[in-house]
């Protein structure tokens, strides 16, 4: 894992549309976060939302308890910037996920979108785990996205691991069932195309 000054000059010298993750909407993950169920009032967490536009989507939707983590302060200010007033209406977490320490049980969907496969070591994706087992309610939701297996090998020139669906699944165990997988083409804003795989998992009950 690199640090965070990485990530701060990533978002301090280049524009939120000029990063090779860009999307000027998230629908692939909106269609997820929908096929949960989740209503207006469900709490979801964006883990590594940076400058996403995926909160602007939520908003737009009508999610009323949306949380943006980043490890990124820039990212999440020109997020909040982007956003203007509505950006009240969202909770901004600054940290480390592998470190972090969220509420329990406190989200009905944890989404994730190329931030979990910047995890190469072993112990980085076991703490990763350990606070989505903490933070996410019983029966709630886990989206995460990462380069597929025939992705690139680098994301923001740092190494990442590339996954199958049964792969990314197997890194969370036996308390999550795979409901979904989905591939997605994504286009980077230089024309460059990048595999993804999106799962949704859904943590038992109890
Ligand atoms: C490739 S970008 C993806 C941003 C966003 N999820 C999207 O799809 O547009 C990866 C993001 O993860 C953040 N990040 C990287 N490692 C992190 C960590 N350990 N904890 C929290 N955020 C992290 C970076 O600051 C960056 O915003």
């Amino acid at each position: 894992m690199q640090s965070k000054a990485h990530w701060e000059q990533v978002y301090a010298t280049k524009a939120e549309t000029g990063v090779s993750w860009f999307q000027p909407h998230a629908r692939r993950s909106v269609h997820l976060i929908g096929q949960t169920g989740a209503g207006r009032d469900a709490r979801i967490i964006d883990v590594g939302g940076g400058a996403s536009t995926l909160v602007d989507d939520l908003l737009e939707a009508g999610h009323a308890d949306v949380t943006v983590l980043d490890l990124s302060e820039t990212a999440l200010a020109a997020a909040r910037a982007r956003l203007g007033e509505r950006a009240r209406r969202v909770t901004w977490l600054t940290g480390d996920i592998t470190q972090v320490t969220l509420p329990a049980r406190a989200y009905d969907v944890w989404h994730d979108r190329a931030v979990f496969h910047f995890l190469t070591a072993r112990e980085e994706r076991e703490a990763y785990v350990r606070a989505v087992l903490h933070a996410v309610r019983p029966g709630g939701h886990v989206i995460v996205a990462t380069f597929a297996e025939d992705g690139p090998d680098k994301c923001s020139g740092l190494p990442v691991v590339r996954y199958s669906a049964h792969g990314l699944h197997a890194e969370f165990g036996a308390p999550f069932t795979l409901l979904q997988q989905e591939r997605e083409a994504h286009r980077t804003p230089s024309g460059t195309v990048q595999q993804f795989i999106y799962c949704l998992c859904r943590k038992a009950p109890n």
